[in-house]
């Protein structure tokens, strides 16, 4: 496409395309160019900058569809139904699928492969199931893997997604635990899946030692491989039942128990491995109404094993269910 331009050498270029930006004259529809000497910025009219203006041809700018659902074919009335979001884990996307729109899953998930460039294979998630909260998980388009490599605040987690428990909702509040970790602190992940609290601290923070326990064979594999891919060293895996295995292990100055349906069976078990003044970062997913009901109870297990309980923090950290969320607590205990 012709269009008018002005010629500028490469070395003032950048300065001149945003004053053009700045007055609002630069083309956004068509690619600027080069050539050795100099970048041909185009032009909506005639501007003097003290620049050669000339008329050159220019390539359009291609319009990047990064909605997947314009190009989904279906009944319009279905439309609605269409999943508005899904979670990225590397290379897989995980899709939640209403049942009206379950026999487009093919069509869907060719979609979103093709608007989203590092998305490889598209699953449909039917729900986290069982004690080791692993995804009812079925390939739907692309490559016919579960495996994926995901990259998060530069931490790599290598993991099957039909075999363990990952949720990449959760990094903010990895974040914002391992923030809170003190150099020299024995840690306890309760229940540590793959690794990623384990992980994240060790690889930010200077802990004595972090004791990871998972009951699920899968998750504790996967973890040591991201140990050794992230090259941390102070992390003990453990294959187990936490109530078993952290009474074996030395006390905690804190205390990790993302367990979000069961957590609240085990606050004795980690309780009696806490040192006085440690932190449990405790999660549950429940109705809003049930929060306070559930920090008291704490509470009272608490003062049953001879413990006072300061509540440092509490936060939705993300909805779970129309009616039910997902909430972080920061809990301290004397
Ligand atoms: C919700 S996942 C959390 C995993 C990990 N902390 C994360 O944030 O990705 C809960 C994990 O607890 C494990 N689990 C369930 N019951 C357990 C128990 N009694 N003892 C040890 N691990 C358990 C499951 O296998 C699962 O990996």
């Amino acid at each position: 496409m012709d269009t008018l331009c002005l010629v500028v050498p490469k070395k003032k270029a950048e300065p001149v395309r945003r004053r053009l930006l700045e007055k609002g004259v630069l083309r956004k529809d068509v690619q600027i160019r080069s050539d050795a000497k100099n970048v041909y910025l185009p032009v909506t009219q005639r501007i003097d900058l003290g620049f050669p203006v000339e008329i050159a041809d220019f390539r359009e700018v291609e319009e990047q569809v990064t909605d997947y659902r314009v190009l989904v074919d279906l009944p319009e009335e279905l439309r609605p139904h269409l999943p508005s979001s899904y979670d990225s884990l590397g290379s897989i996307a995980l899709v939640k699928m209403a049942e009206e729109v379950a026999p487009y899953a093919n069509q869907i998930g060719k979609a979103i492969i093709a608007t989203q460039k590092s998305i490889k294979t598209v699953c449909v998630d039917s729900g986290v199931t069982d004690e080791f909260r692993t995804r009812r998980i079925k390939v739907v388009a692309g490559e016919k893997t579960t495996e994926t490599t995901h990259k998060e605040f530069g931490i790599v987690f290598k993991m099957d997604v039909s075999k363990v428990f990952f949720s990449p909702r959760l990094s903010t509040e990895r974040e914002s635990v391992a923030r809170q970790v003190l150099p020299g602190e024995v840690v306890i992940d309760m229940f540590a899946g793959i690794g990623p609290f384990s992980i994240m601290i060790a690889k930010s923070k200077s802990p004595k030692i972090v004791y990871a326990i998972d009951k699920n064979p899968d998750a504790v594999s996967f973890m040591k491989e991201n140990i050794s891919l992230n090259k941390v060293a102070v992390i003990e895996p453990i294959l187990g039942d936490a109530r078993e295995e952290i009474s074996k292990l030395e006390k905690a100055d804190r205390i990790i128990m993302n367990l979000p349906h069961d957590a609240s069976e085990y606050v004795a078990d980690a309780l009696r491995m806490l040192k006085p003044g440690g932190v449990i970062h405790y999660y549950e997913i429940m109705e809003e109404p049930k929060v306070q009901p559930r920090l008291d109870q704490i509470a009272d297990t608490a003062r049953r094993e001879g413990r006072v309980l300061n509540e440092l923090a509490r936060r939705r950290v993300k909805s779970y269910s129309p009616t039910m969320n997902f909430y972080g607590f920061d809990l301290q205990f004397f």
